[in-house]
């Protein structure tokens, strides 16, 4: 079994595969003003199992397509959608986020917990965009540094993980910078890292060892998500998940007819 289908069965069983809470995707929500009553087109982009695709299923009347690399994250998530009975508002897509197949402007709000940094925060910002109706909506949570510096282990762990991760007026100037001005900005708490991802990843890791005969590789994976987990408890002042709003811009017209 290589790394890739090992960390598959690790995370499927999962609620979330990243940070994140319902009151968060709600509060998300409510922040970018969405008419919960407007027949609305939404993409979940790297959605897993589908934690924020459901809720927002339940919440909105939207059709909502579900993209994700992985088919068996997907599999869980079309289970979990029958048994809450949103299943005909969601349409499931094994797709890569760099290569969608919507149309320029189809989507009225794009939605993407904690999975943007696959592609990076720049090029998804960038390459989303164009798939939204001007005025629409991206919601993205991005790992972000909640301090101006931080601990030089910290750093230079992250800093190998995720190349990209920045404070938020960074991620802030780079809505900016294509064509998105930013509508709300939030830090998510405590509890989305632990109760509702490390915790029940840990409470996993022992039947995930059993399953996999305890291989060296299996325990690899298992050991570099401990440590992920002890840097977090260690430093969780200076790290977080920010969770990103914005709208999206008329092209901007004015750079243009200034020079003419
Ligand atoms: C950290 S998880 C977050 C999942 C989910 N949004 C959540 O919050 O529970 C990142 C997700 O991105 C997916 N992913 C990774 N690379 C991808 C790609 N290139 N295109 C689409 N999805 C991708 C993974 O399969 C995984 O489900």
């Amino acid at each position: 079994m290589d790394d890739y289908k090992l960390l598959i069965d690790l995370h499927k069983e999962g609620r979330r595969q990243g940070p994140g809470g319902d009151a968060e995707t709600e509060l998300a929500l409510n922040l970018a003003m969405i008419n919960r009553a407007a027949p609305l087109k939404i993409a979940d982009i790297g959605c897993g199992t589908g934690a924020s695709t459901i809720l927002l299923a339940r919440l909105l009347n939207a059709r909502i397509t579900a993209v994700d690399l992985l088919e068996d994250f997907l599999d869980v998530l079309n289970q979990r959608a029958e048994n809450t009975g949103v299943a005909d508002k969601i349409s499931p897509l094994a797709r890569s986020m760099d290569d969608l197949p919507f149309a320029d402007e189809e989507l009225d709000v794009i939605w993407s917990e904690g999975a943007i940094y696959n592609i990076g925060f720049d090029k998804g910002v960038a390459e989303w965009r164009r798939f939204l109706k001007e005025g629409g909506l991206l919601v993205a949570s991005e790992i972000t540094w909640l301090t101006d510096s931080r601990p030089a282990e910290l750093q230079k762990y992250w800093d190998n993980q995720y190349p990209e991760i920045d404070v938020a007026s960074a991620k802030i100037r780079i809505l900016e910078k294509h064509g998105f001005s930013p509508v709300g900005y939030f830090v998510l708490p405590e509890h989305c890292w632990q109760e509702e991802y490390y915790w029940p990843m840990q409470a996993r890791f022992e039947d995930f060892l059993n399953r996999n005969g305890n291989t060296a590789e299996a325990r690899e994976i298992v050991t570099a998500e401990q440590h992920e987990i002890d840097l977090y408890e260690a430093y969780k002042s200076y790290i977080g998940y920010g969770v990103y709003i914005a709208r999206k811009l008329k092209m901007n017209k004015l750079v243009s007819s200034q020079t003419v």
